[in-house]
């Protein structure tokens, strides 16, 4: 099946590395216009300049910002729009895994986690979705992870997070479907990215990457991580007109990891 973006503009937040970059290269090699937003400019630079030297014909914008605040938000739609036009596809992807014991996450981690996962979300849907619903045609993707729907102790704050960005995907696809906008969320289990480059790394145990993986992986049915252009083929499924049918879910991609569907 040959999938096409042509004529479609995607805002991927976290695009700078891991999972949005992988997305962007997918988008943009299916002919889309990219704005990969992340706050790092030199990382920014650098994921430019490599999907420019792979896909020479790619409209692609490198913004930066902090999505984590309500102006940070407001400047990564302003400068994409500038520099590529309307948005049509927005995937709400940046985000971090913070976790640990509930009594020692205070107000501040609370804070934190949800502006970053939640609010960002919620800001930028409200910045593009009118558009979308003017032109009848959009696309929303929450990236979340497999704690949404089975969250484990020593979860909080990013499945609690999760789960609200869950719920918020299914109250857009209900409002979004009479204006053919599509909002769904993907559920991550363990998938290679930079973070868990930078977490291998910080670990400091005395194991190569490729054996951190190994180990990883037989916590999978599938038996290895998965890879970021398979997460990428699925959001970019979903974006296209194949995807046209699927709104209000919540997918695992996973490796079939998660204890719940
Ligand atoms: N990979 C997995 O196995 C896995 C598992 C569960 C959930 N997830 C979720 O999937 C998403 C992508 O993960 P990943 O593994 O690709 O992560 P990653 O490799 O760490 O990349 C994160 C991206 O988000 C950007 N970012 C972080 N904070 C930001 C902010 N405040 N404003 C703008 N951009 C920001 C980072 O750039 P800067 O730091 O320069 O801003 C970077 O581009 C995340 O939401 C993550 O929680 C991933």
């Amino acid at each position: 099946m040959q999938i096409s973006l042509a004529g479609r503009t995607a805002l991927i937040t976290g695009g700078s590395k891991g999972l949005g970059l992988a997305m962007a290269r997918a988008f943009a090699g299916a002919g889309g216009a990219v704005a990969m937003v992340a706050r790092g400019e030199e990382a920014l630079k650098a994921a430019e300049a490599k999907l420019r030297a792979e896909l020479p014909e790619a409209k692609l914008a490198a913004v930066s910002a902090d999505i984590s605040t309500e102006a940070g938000c407001a400047q990564a739609v302003e400068t994409a729009v500038a520099a590529l036009g309307p948005i049509d596809i927005l995937v709400n992807n940046a985000g971090t895994s913070q976790r640990g014991p509930f009594l020692q996450v205070t107000d501040a981690l609370w804070q934190a986690d949800l502006d970053l996962k939640l609010f960002a979300a919620i800001r930028l849907t409200r910045a593009v979705m009118p558009g979308m619903q003017e032109r009848r045609w959009g696309r929303i993707i929450n990236v979340l992870n497999v704690g949404a729907k089975a969250p484990p102790g020593e979860g909080a704050p990013t499945a609690v997070s999760r789960a609200a960005g869950m719920a918020l995907t299914k109250v857009l696809s209900h409002e979004g479907a009479k204006h053919n906008v599509l909002v769904n969320a993907l559920l991550v289990g363990i998938i290679e990215s930079d973070q868990w480059v930078r977490r291998h790394a910080a670990e400091k145990r005395n194991i190569t990457w490729e054996e951190w993986k190994a180990e990883q992986g037989k916590t999978v049915p599938l038996g290895r991580l998965g890879k970021a252009e398979e997460f990428a083929a699925t959001a970019l499924f979903l974006c296209s007109e194949g995807g046209g049918y699927i709104t209000g879910t919540a997918l695992n991609v996973d490796g079939g990891r998660s204890p719940v569907v």
